[in-house]
């Protein structure tokens, strides 16, 4: 595999950033993470624009443009000859002395990763995953703005170690007022009632671009969608839960805690839904291809 290393790709072997870089040292920087369908990088102008904002929350320079980094990006997959792919964009703070101020790092370090897009098993589809809502709760928003997508996951991995002790996929947790937010590495949506509801992005959310695309499809679809505040209860009197997010799409849960639920038609929809969502993108953007 190649990598793309600050200003072209080079062997994975020799892609290594510095143990000062303060990404490693304090998981100072940002990241995405992109999905290629058929050569096709899916809405990769909203995942640079997130990435720019992550990095203007957080004061870090970008050391390239919009045009740069799909160009980065589009020239790594040509190096490893891949259509459907994995693709994760890093930005660290960079090399420098020890200590918190980010003006000891001259440039940021700038990462492409990708790899063939391994799908998730079919019975996850099909059935469902099981996942929890975690002890741990979610960083307060006025703590660490959940718009800044960082390096820095402990509390999302906090709460995966209690899903996996569990033996759930994903863990869901809540704020500081025991509200739901969000999954370690995707949003939640469920239908109540004959209402699809999602966490609004007040409640401390990272407004996923998947999510975004999802409630669109929805009130296309006829269906009745309300963002706003909920409580673990909610979540347990649904009839359908599911987790989207750009690796996932929509993936329907089938129980969250000691609640079961059924495969439903909502999330059955919505699948279908965002499956033609992409194939009229790539057949769009099919020019666009590297
Ligand atoms: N995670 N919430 C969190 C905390 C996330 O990390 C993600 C994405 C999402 C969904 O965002 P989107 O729909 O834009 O992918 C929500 C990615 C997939 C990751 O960490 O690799």
């Amino acid at each position: 595999m190649f990598v793309y290393l600050n200003d072209g790709v080079v062997p994975e072997a020799e892609a290594m950033v510095s143990v000062f870089d303060h990404g490693f040292m304090y998981g100072d920087g940002i990241y995405e993470t992109l999905r290629a369908y058929d050569g096709v990088v899916f809405r990769c102008e909203e995942h640079i624009q997130r990435l720019f904002r992550s990095a203007s929350l957080i004061g870090l320079n970008m050391p390239k443009d919009i045009a740069g980094i799909k160009d980065a990006i589009n020239e790594t997959l040509r190096a490893n000859s891949l259509l459907n792919a994995y693709i994760r964009v890093t930005v660290s703070r960079g090399k420098g002395l020890i200590g918190l101020d980010p003006d000891l790092c001259e440039t940021a370090s700038f990462v492409i990763m990708t790899n063939n897009f391994k799908p998730y098993p079919a019975v996850f589809y099909e059935e469902g995953i099981k996942i929890i809502i975690a002890a741990v709760r979610r960083n307060l928003k006025e703590a660490l703005d959940p718009r800044i997508k960082s390096l820095n996951f402990l509390n999302n991995i906090l709460a995966k170690i209690e899903a996996k002790q569990a033996g759930a996929y994903e863990a869901v947790m809540l704020n500081s007022g025991g509200l739901i937010t969000e999954g370690t590495i995707s949003n939640i949506f469920f239908a109540r009632d004959g209402v699809l509801c999602t966490p609004s992005v007040a409640c401390g959310i990272l407004d996923g671009i998947t999510r975004s695309l999802t409630l669109d499809l929805a009130v296309k679809n006829g269906l009745t969608v309300k963002e706003g505040e909920f409580r673990p209860e909610d979540l347990y009197g649904a009839s359908e839960v599911f987790l989207t997010n750009t690796t996932m799409e929509v993936m329907p849960v089938s129980r969250v805690d000691e609640t079961s639920y059924q495969p439903g038609k909502t999330a059955a929809l919505l699948v279908r839904e965002y499956g033609r969502e992409v194939a009229a993108y790539v057949r769009e953007k099919e020019c666009e291809r590297p």
